[in-house]
């Protein structure tokens, strides 16, 4: 498309669908309308090897970038409208409408895939591949105008986590790994930090409610700072050896679903609170490895 000023225009997946499902901007949310949008020139290159993974790792770091265009476009308005969910989280039409974009570009280029949404649920295909996809992790973040939400996509591969992104489009932070292929941030290939002490390490949690009071001093006995940096943000300072482990004692598949990979191949450890390397236990830890059982043993009790 040309422009008026008579340069060459790209509109990308979200700025397409944006176009049509809002109209001006911070006109209320309706009911989105998915149209067919222009493969960019990453996804063209990419689906020569139609099947293989790396043209969906590609092609999902390249929907976590317009999720996160379609977040900003909502972010700190007074539009947007908060709803309380069954079990009282937040929900927002921002999460709604990123996670039906997701949806519709994977339908639309890979139809067989499976997938997997925290708002519209379980969607089961026939190829071997299943998108996992939280469309604003820290949700609580995102109303309070807090720029530290992220957009979550994932690629299992036969069960295994192969592809993860996450996406802080107000921090303007990406980190995105692929099995085999590095961590890496804005560009940047990362390493978890190797301080092998919990004295001076730095141990995140989203949340405090609901830890055992015994874990919080008992951490802090053995010198280890403790920060509420959570949600996705407190995975991607693992990753980057800003910090070295972030507790999450309740989760669900779409809140941990890119940590194995990105944490795994920073060169940290991800598991449940059991110690198994999971995403469907019910809760996560990630760490540089180093201090990953000692911070266990000691969340652990109570
Ligand atoms: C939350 C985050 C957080 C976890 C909470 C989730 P949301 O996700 O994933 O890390 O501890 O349980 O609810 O609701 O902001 O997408
Ligand atoms: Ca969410
Ligand atoms: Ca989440």
């Amino acid at each position: 498309m040309i422009n008026t000023a008579g340069v060459l225009c790209h509109f990308t997946p979200a700025m397409r669908y944006m176009q049509f499902t809002h109209g001006e901007q911070n006109q209320k949310w309706s009911t989105p309308i998915v149209l067919p949008v222009k493969r960019s020139p990453l996804i063209e290159r990419c689906t020569t090897v139609e099947d293989s993974r790396s043209a969906r790792a590609a092609l999902g770091v390249e929907l976590a970038r317009s999720a996160g265009e379609i977040a900003r476009r909502w972010f700190d308005t007074s539009a947007l409208a908060v709803e309380s969910k069954q079990d009282g989280s937040p929900v927002t039409q921002a999460d709604r409408e990123i996670e039906q974009f997701i949806r519709a570009e994977v339908a639309q280029h890979y139809p067989d895939d499976s997938f997997l949404g925290e708002e519209f649920g379980e969607t089961t295909g026939t190829s071997k591949y299943r998108w996992i996809v939280d469309p604003i992790d820290g949700t609580k973040s995102f109303v309070h105008g807090v720029p530290l939400y992220a957009n979550l996509i994932a690629l299992e591969e036969d069960g295994t986590i192969v592809a993860g992104v996450i996406n802080l489009p107000s921090a303007e932070v990406l980190m995105h790994a692929e099995r085999g292929k590095g961590c890496w941030k804005n560009g940047k290939q990362v390493h978890v930090s190797d301080k092998t002490e919990l004295d001076g390490a730095y141990v995140m949690a989203t949340w405090l409610e609901d830890w055992h009071p015994d874990s919080i001093v008992d951490l802090q006995s053995a010198g280890a700072v403790i920060r509420t940096w959570g949600d996705a943000y407190g995975y991607m300072m693992v990753a980057s050896g800003q910090a070295e482990a972030i507790v999450d004692y309740t989760t669900q598949a779409y809140d941990l679903a890119p940590m194995p990979v990105i944490i795994e191949e920073a060169g940290g450890m991800f598991t449940s609170l059991d110690g198994v390397r999971e995403i469907n236990g019910g809760n996560g830890i990630a760490s540089n490895g180093a201090v990953h059982d000692s911070v266990l043993k000691i969340v652990n009790q109570g």
